[in-house]
């Protein structure tokens, strides 16, 4: 690691930026999309979006100056896909949280699973995220999420326990985050987990994070995620250890996004 070394990676988020346990609803756009859908989406969202659910937006990196403009003094918020572990350097391709902080982001996601797969990225890789995002005032969605593999063989809470405790390490008491639930075999599937089977690993993961510290317990979003969809994002919000949802697909109509938000509102 270049530049600062685990220890240095103990931070504290420097201003308050998120009230706690907010709900939220994060549209995770993946690499889909174009100007044409920022110009589309973005209008329509400032007009729903309101201060009893958090609405935000994670186009493509090369989309965010485009979405930042457009969001500008509404009520959508906007954040990155993914953030360098580094503060600067040699680094083709990759930005840090800092830049991310300059273009206005208030949210960035970490190790999505796609990442975590395709990019060989580790819990530690992943912690380190989560705490540089911290550093620079941008608020990390931390996701974690089993496979399909590791359900079946038992090992959910284990492997969900392994994840999380990596990231909590490095985080002091009055660190802002929020945690995304993803099962991995629910990623694109259109097989979303039953609202009942979210709640139990929600109500385990509010369990995990007592045990650092205990407010935390209560006070840190949890949203899930894995084909949420407009027919099926109320019944996940109702469940009461569920803040709501971060959504791929279904976020990439500008109709479905806005009913899958007014789900959150209850
Ligand atoms: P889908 O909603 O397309 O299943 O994607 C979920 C996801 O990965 C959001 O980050």
């Amino acid at each position: 690691m270049q530049a600062m070394d685990m220890q240095d990676a103990t931070v504290s988020c420097p201003v308050n930026i998120a009230a706690p346990r907010a709900r939220m609803v994060v549209a995770n756009w993946k690499m889909f999309g174009n100007l044409a859908l920022c110009r589309e989406s973005l209008p329509r969202l400032a007009d729903a979006a309101n201060a009893k659910v958090e609405l935000v937006v994670c186009p493509p990196a090369p989309y965010l100056g485009e979405v930042g403009r457009l969001a500008n003094r509404s009520g959508v918020q906007y954040g990155a896909q993914d953030v360098a572990e580094v503060t600067h350097g040699a680094r083709t391709g990759e930005w840090s949280a800092d830049m991310l902080a300059e273009l206005g982001c208030r949210y960035a996601i970490v190790g999505h699973s796609e990442r975590r797969d395709r990019h060989r990225e580790c819990n530690q890789t992943v912690a380190v995220k989560a705490a540089m995002c911290i550093a620079a005032g941008v608020i990390p969605i931390v996701c974690v999420g089993e496979t399909m593999e590791d359900r079946e063989s038992g090992n959910t809470e284990a492997v969900l326990a392994k994840q999380l405790n990596a990231i909590l390490q490095l985080m002091k008491k009055n660190a802002v985050f929020v945690l995304a639930y993803e099962p991995v075999w629910a990623i694109g599937t259109g097989l979303a987990a039953t609202p009942e089977m979210a709640q139990d690993v929600h109500a385990f993961l509010r369990r995990q994070l007592a045990l650092f510290v205990p407010e935390w317990g209560e006070s840190v979003t949890i949203l899930y995620g894995g084909s949420v969809k407009a027919d099926n994002a109320a019944s996940l919000f109702a469940m009461p250890d569920i803040d709501g949802g971060l959504v791929g697909g279904a976020s990439l109509n500008v109709l479905d996004l806005l009913s899958i938000y007014r789900s959150a509102m209850i």
